[in-house]
């Protein structure tokens, strides 16, 4: 399964110029990502090992994850911190929402989990667009943050590329490339653009995006 990742190999410095990866799951037992303590700590000690001196924590926030309330995810942050204490590295939180029906009620509410108080990350469904989905984007940007759509090269099925590049142009969307795209692990649809959309400089932030310990073992970079 991850065969295709061991090439290419991208130093970790070069696309993450400030050590920080800014898409990671490493939170234990909210999302689909880590599932206790012990993994949160296997997550950051191998990102560690690839060069990383620090991650912001994306916990999903979503329709089919209603227990994801901000006071409850910094609540299990600072159990984080306690547990990574003495881990040398940088822990920040942030949120990676989905733009669903649960969305604009989120940003009516306020309290948002922005990457340093500025940027939002957003993700879209695989499958189909929500038919508002420019809107609750308008909206991102009128509550004074700007958007940032979440591994843009994993929407071929719904979103064309010269879609992608009017939200980059004309919507003020900025892009974070999930790093393991470019070595395959999304498919050859998404390798290709995302090498595509690096190449134009398009991406304004990189994340691992990872999971679990054994996907991060397996990112294509190196330290
Ligand atoms: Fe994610």
């Amino acid at each position: 399964m991850f065969g295709s990742l061991f090439t290419p190999r991208h130093r970790t410095a070069a696309l993450f110029p400030d050590g920080m990866d800014r898409h990671t799951h490493i939170l234990w037992g909210v999302d689909d990502g880590a599932s206790t303590p012990q993994e949160s700590l296997a997550i950051i000690r191998t990102l560690k090992s690839l060069g990383f001196s620090g991650a912001y924590c994306t916990p999903h926030i979503k329709a089919s994850c209603p227990g994801n309330t901000p006071d409850k995810l910094r609540r299990r942050f600072n159990e984080l911190l306690s547990a990574a204490a003495g881990e040398a590295f940088k822990l920040e939180l942030a949120a990676e929402y989905m733009l669903d029906d649960l969305f604009e009620e989120q940003l009516r509410r306020g309290a948002m989990l922005a990457h340093d108080g500025t940027h939002l990350l957003v993700e879209l469904p695989q499958s189909c667009l929500p038919g508002t989905w420019k809107d609750m984007i308008s909206a991102v940007r009128d509550q004074g943050y700007t958007p940032v759509l979440a591994h843009p090269e994993r929407y071929g099925r719904i979103l064309e590329q010269a879609e992608l590049l009017e939200l980059a142009e004309r919507e003020g969307v900025r892009f974070q490339g999930n790093v393991g795209s470019l070595g395959g692990f999304y498919g050859k649809a998404a390798a290709s653009t995302a090498r595509e959309l690096h190449a134009n400089g398009l991406y304004l932030w990189w994340g691992t995006d990872t999971h679990n310990a054994a996907m991060a073992r397996h990112m294509p970079l190196k330290p």
